[in-house]
């Protein structure tokens, strides 16, 4: 008889061959095979190592400013309450992702991986981009450890998000346009992965979000797990329990699975928001895991938006950051599995979400973001008022200035009804911690969460 082999719980996936279930895998060119089983070779040694994680520890709260708090969004909570009835309206709290060094939580990863590349003996530095938040995290951390940078990032893309453009450039970074195909963020990939064929002897990708084959998926989430884990630590210090909902934005699916990952086991609702774009229409939305199928794209299986020949589909989204038609394979597994809900939301209730929290809150997030505090406006409307919703508040606006004055007509109309409000100071459970908190298993943790 053979023994059974026990079940994963799904914090613990992807399997030893980089499988989340179905999804996953390495669907990649001979060329790419040897430079990523060194990546995950050096990886699997990394993570077990403690002086890794303490050094990229001490990066996460010297340079990039960690823990980032967990805020009382008491304004948004006002705003979602009006009209209700006094038992519904769950209470905001804000995981201040856009406090970090660069403004998104971009830098998490970036920083990772770029202390690995060095671990590998690699002396340039590839990334793709979208936003640029990525780039800009990317070209932050080769500044920080004398590393070549080249990012490719979409035409379009250098029009809409030119502010992070020149961020990169001032960092030391050479920005390459990428003409062909929707000139977005899947064909700035595109690019990154040829230019890695040719040149894997040096050159490490930094992959900016839980996509491609394996091993990248995995690497990306454990660098981005730290949003999850000291989110966690500060709820049960804030809430005095864990929070009811966890909502956050998916393009590759990074912030998400980087808040969610902590969570996973638990009974916490976990909600990923997709760009719902104009419509429903192939090409005028990016949400593969609410309207597309299974298929590959850029080396790993996963959902996808495709046309009836197995095609990649043209997508569309306000935020350059979620215009992209794969996603993560581990969201893909979560979805499949039941674990996490998806929805969209349009460009036009994430422009209206972009002022809303810029007026009641006084914080103006990225439109990646913004699709997530749409989301979470309509479920807290649902939810009582004694429920607690974390929202993943991945990035700030400032990139997104111009384009949001161009979608708007020109013009941003004055706000409306605007009342001063004292603002509610509630009982904190206990104090903020001061320490970063590292992952679990590494001999800091116990140190960290009660520092
Ligand atoms: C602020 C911000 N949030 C979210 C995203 C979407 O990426 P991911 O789904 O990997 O978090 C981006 C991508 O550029 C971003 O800049």
């Amino acid at each position: 008889m053979t023994e059974e082999t026990p079940a994963l719980k799904l914090s613990e996936y992807p399997t030893p061959d980089g499988r989340f279930g179905q999804f996953g895998g390495a669907y990649v060119p001979e060329t790419l095979v040897a430079a990523l089983e060194q990546l995950a070779d050096t990886y699997r040694r990394v993570r077990e190592s403690d002086q890794f994680w303490s050094e990229l520890g001490e990066l996460f709260r010297t340079y990039v400013g960690r823990p980032t708090p967990l805020y009382d969004a008491d304004g948004l909570t006002r705003h979602a309450r009006r009209n209700l009835d006094g038992k519904l309206g769950a209470h905001f709290w804000l995981k201040r992702e856009d406090l970090a060094h660069t403004g998104a939580h971009k830098i998490n990863n970036a920083l990772g991986q770029a202390l690995l590349a060095t671990k590998m003996g690699k002396s340039r530095i590839i990334a793709e981009t979208g936003a640029g938040q990525h780039g800009v995290a990317t070209a932050t951390a080769c500044a920080q450890m004398g590393l070549e940078c080249d990012v490719y990032m979409g035409a379009e893309d250098v029009r809409r998000q030119r502010l992070n453009v020149v961020r990169m450039q001032m960092l030391g970074a050479r920005v390459i346009p990428v003409d062909s195909g929707s000139r977005t963020l899947k064909d700035a990939t595109n690019e990154a992965m040829r230019d890695w064929m040719g040149s894997v002897e040096h050159t490490h990708y930094i992959i900016g979000s839980v996509v491609g084959p394996h091993p990248f998926p995995a690497i990306v989430r454990d660098f981005q797990s730290v949003i999850g884990r000291e989110t966690k630590a500060q709820s049960l210090r804030n809430m005095g329990s864990l929070p009811d909902a966890v909502v956050a934005c998916v393009g590759g699916g990074s912030n998400a699975a980087g808040i969610f990952h902590a969570f996973i086991d638990d009974k916490v609702r976990l909600v990923g928001v997709e760009a719902g774009g104009r419509s429903n229409a192939i090409g005028e939305h990016a949400a593969p895991l609410s309207l597309g199928s299974p298929g590959v794209l850029h080396g790993s299986l996963s959902y996808v938006m495709q046309d009836e020949n197995g095609q990649t589909a043209d997508v569309h989204s306000c935020s350059a950051g979620l215009d992209y038609p794969g996603v993560g394979p581990e969201h893909s597994f979560w979805k499949d599995a039941g674990r996490v809900e998806y929805a969209s939301v349009t460009d036009a209730e994430a422009i209206d979400a972009f002022l809303v929290l810029a007026r009641t809150e006084g914080i103006i997030p990225a439109l990646e973001t913004s699709h997530a505090i749409a989301h979470a406006l309509k479920l807290a409307r649902e939810l009582p008022r004694e429920a607690n919703i974390v929202i993943n508040l991945s990035g700030r606006g400032d990139k997104d200035v111009e384009e949001v004055l161009r979608l708007l007509g020109g013009e941003v109309k004055p706000a409306e009804g605007r009342v001063r409000h004292q603002r509610q100071k509630r009982e904190r459970k206990k104090d903020e911690p001061r320490g970063y908190v590292p992952p679990s298993g590494s001999s800091e943790e116990e140190d960290r969460v009660t520092e």
